[in-house]
């Protein structure tokens, strides 16, 4: 079992209000649909905010540990826009950016706001530079201290593509593809699109039980199956160089 870390907990919940209320001020106003109502915020209006975070071209960012959005399917933004809203993800006390996030969904409330936002994302275009989303760039310093081992994968030696290989073939083919392009009817996510950096910390959270522990989380808990047949971080670390090839 994991030791809670209340201490880290609190900073992430702090950050996230921080960060939640600096989002506001970009420009986006909460939107204030009821839950049900078939009305709801347009993606247009609302992606500003997400973008905070998110990166303006949804392309991510590691100083906020926000992965990329950018043509991410509109199911599984879907998915998880609602296991956040519902506590199903980011919860955990070591889960210090899924508490940001889920802090966040509290302005997606509105189930016609989620379906909008979603498609919206699904629209965008992957591919932007990715020295920003590796956060080469001036200016995308982490804001905070977070002092946890999911801060940073820690392996031992350089990624082994070829190791990788072997470990996608025999445990990740069957549901995310031969391509790297996920699986609607098995309800495995698309991953050529997304940074390395983010795989690798969900990777370790699904292994761990941060990520796809909750029981009412329906996809969550195969995925972690997987994650828990890697042997190590080198492990990990060797599948994701790998992904980012495809
Ligand atoms: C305060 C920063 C912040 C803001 C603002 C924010 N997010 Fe996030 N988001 C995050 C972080 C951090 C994560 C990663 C959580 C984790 O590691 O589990 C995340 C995760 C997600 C995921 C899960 C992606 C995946 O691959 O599973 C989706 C979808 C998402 N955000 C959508 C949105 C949308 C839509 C908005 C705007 C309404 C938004 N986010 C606004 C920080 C933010
Ligand atoms: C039984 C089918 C299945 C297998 C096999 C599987 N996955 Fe997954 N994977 C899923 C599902 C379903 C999800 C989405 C879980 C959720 O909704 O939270 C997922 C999510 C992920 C994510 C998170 C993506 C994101 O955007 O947050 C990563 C990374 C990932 N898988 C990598 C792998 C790797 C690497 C392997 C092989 C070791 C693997 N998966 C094996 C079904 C599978």
């Amino acid at each position: 079992m994991i030791k809670t870390n209340i201490f880290g907990y609190r900073r992430g919940i702090f950050a996230g209000l921080v960060l939640f209320g600096l989002a506001m001020m970009q420009g986006a106003t909460a939107q204030m649909y009821p839950m049900d109502s078939r009305q709801g915020m347009s993606g247009e209006e609302l992606f500003p905010t997400c973008a905070f975070c998110h990166g303006t071209q949804g392309q991510g960012g590691p100083a906020l540990d926000a992965p990329a959005l950018a043509g991410m399917e509109a199911w599984y933004v879907e998915r998880q826009l609602h296991n956040f809203r519902n506590r199903i993800r980011g919860t955990h006390y070591d889960d210090v950016p899924g508490v940001q996030m889920s802090i966040v969904s509290g302005m997606v409330r509105n189930d016609a706001t989620i379906k909008n936002i979603a498609e919206y994302i699904e629209d965008m275009e992957p591919g932007a530079p990715p020295e920003l989303a590796r956060g080469e760039v001036a200016g995308t310093d982490r804001p905070f201290i977070w002092r946890s081992k999911y801060a940073a994968l820690q392996h031992p030696s350089e990624p082994d593509v070829a190791k990788g290989e072997e470990i996608y073939v025999s445990a990740c083919i069957a549901c995310h593809g031969i391509n790297g392009n996920g699986n609607v009817l098995l309800g495995s996510p698309k991953l050529v699109n997304q940074t390395d950096w983010y795989m690798e910390r969900q990777l370790q959270y699904f292994r761990d039980g941060i990520r796809g522990a909750d029981p009412s989380d329906v996809y969550g808990p195969q995925m972690a199956l997987f994650a828990k047949t890697l042997a190590d971080e080198q492990a990990i670390a060797d599948v994701v160089a790998y992904i980012m090839t495809l």
